[in-house]
């Protein structure tokens, strides 16, 4: 495992050394090589390693797959609007994802929960001055503060309940607490407990009502630091309230009915907003935060069947919502524009990217023979299992993410072409490249769903 930390490390050294020329081509090559790397030796490991520093196993397995896997795609996705700033710009851009990088590869595998935590909280260094610094508009530096203190808040109880745990079992490793099911002693108000300590994890998700920071930092933030934000940072949240779940004992669900609730209702009302939002980013950001919550409910409900749905549905959503930013971009990069009413009529004139949009898109909405679809029926049908209407409320989003996707759908690719974007350059091979190895990974898993569940 420290191989493949240091293979991610070397990243710096051609980073800061390639000839401005060959900059962005050596790092994307190598991103795909290490990538490449670790995945395989991820999968010769059979997602089962531990030694005293790291932990790989179901959960954090699949997540650090996904974490490797796209960092030479923001690589890709990034270069034609960075290639035009000056070097020096370049490389600390550069720089800075390879870090995000790491630390959230480091925050997935660390076996000690404390280790877990700082490199959790580390991330949100480099996020921070991705989008403050190569942010698209002035109202950066407001997302940029928002993101710092949502994440702050959360993280203050979370680390009392760590120290407070180490201090009482003098342990946070992962394997140790699970073997010896050492957990934590049962508290007054377990519910109010869990909340609170999961704070840090919710914000992260977000849960709805945590959310305000997300599709903010999402419309200004550059393109990598959209695809980073909604395939992996979201999932460290998830990934946390998975993994310090089995530090307790009993099942609170009972005591997090209004927990419960502004999940449930959330799901709804998230996928209610996208139908009015006008920007395409907060859209696609919005939609992830309706998915998220489906997350959250899955870890409410805390059952083996939830858990896989989650797994499930963190991974499909790592790889579509990704995909759907860069799509956007695409049409950013072309138009400067993120707002819905002036990209009309793009299938007149890119029929394949059309192909792309609806293939995409279709993922997001959860069609049946895609993974998301069979995250999201282990999620529906836990849920059906713990109240039928919750379930009913929960089944009213498929209408409305329906409802979405079509208003997407129709507000991008059909309608009269505006004169304005008539003269556009073609989508370019790279284009193209990137989003199918966004979908290559989503269809194949459809062949062997076994390995994240
Ligand atoms: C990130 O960017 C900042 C500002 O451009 C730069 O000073 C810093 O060295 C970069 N961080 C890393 C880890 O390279």
């Amino acid at each position: 495992m420290l191989i493949i930390i240091f293979a991610w490390l070397s990243m710096f050294f051609t980073t800061l050394f390639a000839p401005p020329k060959h900059l962005w081509t050596l790092v994307t090559t190598q991103g795909f090589f290490i990538a490449l790397f670790s995945v395989s030796w991820i999968f010769l490991q059979d997602f089962n390693f531990s030694n005293s520093l790291f932990f790989i196993d179901k959960i954090s397995g699949p997540l650090a797959i996904l974490t490797c896997w796209l960092f030479p795609l923001t690589m890709l996705a990034s270069q034609s609007k960075m290639y035009l700033e000056p070097v020096n710009r370049q490389r600390a851009y550069i720089a800075n994802n390879t870090f995000l990088q790491l630390t959230t590869l480091l925050a997935f595998t660390s076996s000690d929960l404390m280790f877990f935590f700082i490199f959790f909280e580390a991330s949100l260094l480099p996020t921070m001055i991705i989008i403050t610094r190569w942010g698209a508009q002035e109202r950066r530096l407001e997302a940029g503060m928002y993101l710092a203190f949502y994440t702050m808040l959360g993280a203050v109880p979370l680390m009392v309940w760590l120290i407070k745990f180490y201090s009482t079992n003098a342990s946070l490793m992962s394997t140790l607490t699970y073997i010896l099911s050492i957990s934590q002693a049962p508290t007054t108000y377990p519910g109010l407990f869990w909340a609170t300590y999961n704070a840090a994890f919710l914000v992260k998700l977000p849960l709805y009502c945590l959310h305000l920071w997300l599709p903010k930092a999402h419309v200004e933030a550059p393109i990598a630091g959209s695809m980073t934000l909604a395939g992996t940072l979201l999932k460290l949240g998830g990934y946390g309230i998975l993994r310090t779940s089995t530090l307790l004992q009993e099942n609170f669900l009972n005591q997090l009915l209004p927990v419960m609730l502004i999940t449930i209702l959330g799901i709804l009302a998230t996928a209610l907003l996208c139908l009015r939002q006008t920007d395409l980013k907060s859209l696609i950001a919005m939609s992830s935060v309706s998915h998220m919550n489906l997350v959250v409910a899955a870890a409410l409900i805390a059952h083996s069947w939830s858990y896989s749905g989650a797994m499930a549905m963190m991974i499909a959503h790592g790889l579509t919502s990704s995909a759907l930013f860069c799509l956007a971009n695409t049409t950013y990069e072309r138009t400067n524009s993120r707002t819905m009413i002036l990209l009309r009529g793009a299938m007149l004139i890119f029929p394949l990217a059309g192909v792309w949009w609806l293939t995409i898109v279709l993922f997001n909405l959860a069609l049946p023979p895609t993974i998301n679809f069979a995250g999201e029926l282990l999620i529906m049908v836990t849920i059906y299992n713990w109240s039928p209407i919750a379930f009913l409320i929960v089944a009213l989003n498929l209408i409305f993410t329906t409802a979405y996707t079509l208003y997407v759908l129709w507000s991008t690719q059909r309608g009269p072409l505006p004169t304005h974007i008539k003269t556009l350059s073609p989508f370019q091979i790279r284009e193209h490249l990137l989003l199918s190895l966004h979908i290559l990974p989503a269809l194949l898993l459809i062949l062997k769903p076994e390995l994240i569940f």
